[in-house]
């Protein structure tokens, strides 16, 4: 095979690769699901899907949600799908950790999020403390740093 072929079959990848991870999923949420569904993904993933060994799946339909939004529910184009998947299962082990880590203290994520954050230029601040939350996360709640971001995901997918 000619080398040039390779090399732009390579690159045209790479293009369509940076084109997925350039798709906004809070964005994409609101625009092409939030019209008949919950209108955050936080509540939507928290009432309505469950994990199971094959992926996440409907609670009603008993679907696996990937199959769904494959099959044209929502119409979304496959790096869509894809985006939205992996922000779903994101939201769904950050759910987890927060019920391991921080439900103790704090019951549920959806009342911390609302009650006591809000979103400056796309970071989480305490809305009464002014505080950084990423930097606050450091020091609190017994994260690891791979954890931090799975809960400030969790935490942001619930606000306004
Ligand atoms: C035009 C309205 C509409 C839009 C837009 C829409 N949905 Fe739905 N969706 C529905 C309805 C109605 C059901 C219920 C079907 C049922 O229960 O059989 C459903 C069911 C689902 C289910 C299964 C829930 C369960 O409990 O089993 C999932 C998951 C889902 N939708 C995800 C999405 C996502 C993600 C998007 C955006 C990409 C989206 N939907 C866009 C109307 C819509
Ligand atoms: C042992 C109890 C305890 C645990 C466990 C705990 N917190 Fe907290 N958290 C508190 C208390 C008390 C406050 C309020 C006092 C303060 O602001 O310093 C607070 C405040 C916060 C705030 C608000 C900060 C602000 O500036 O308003 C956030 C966000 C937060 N916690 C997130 C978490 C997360 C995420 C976890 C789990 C990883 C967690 N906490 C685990 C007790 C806890």
């Amino acid at each position: 095979m000619p080398k040039n072929f390779m090399m732009a079959a390579a690159l045209l990848a790479a293009a369509s690769a940076g084109h997925a991870q350039d798709i906004d999923p809070h964005a994409l949420y609101e625009s092409a699901c939030a019209g008949c569904h919950r209108a955050h993904s936080g509540d939507f993933v928290f009432e309505s899907m469950t994990m199971t060994g094959a992926g996440l799946e409907g609670k009603t339909t008993g679907k696996l949600v990937a199959d769904l939004l494959g099959a044209g529910h929502g119409r979304l184009s496959s790096a869509e799908t894809d985006t939205l998947i992996a922000h779903f299962e994101a939201i769904n082990s950050g759910g987890q950790l927060f019920q391991d880590k921080c439900f103790i203290c704090h019951e549920r994520a959806v009342v911390l999020s609302r009650l006591k954050l809000v979103e400056e230029d796309g970071r989480l601040v305490g809305r009464y403390t002014g505080r950084d939350i990423q930097a606050f996360l450091h020091e609190h709640g017994r994260l690891t740093l791979d954890e931090i971001p799975i809960i400030l995901e969790r935490l942001q997918s619930q606000m306004q």
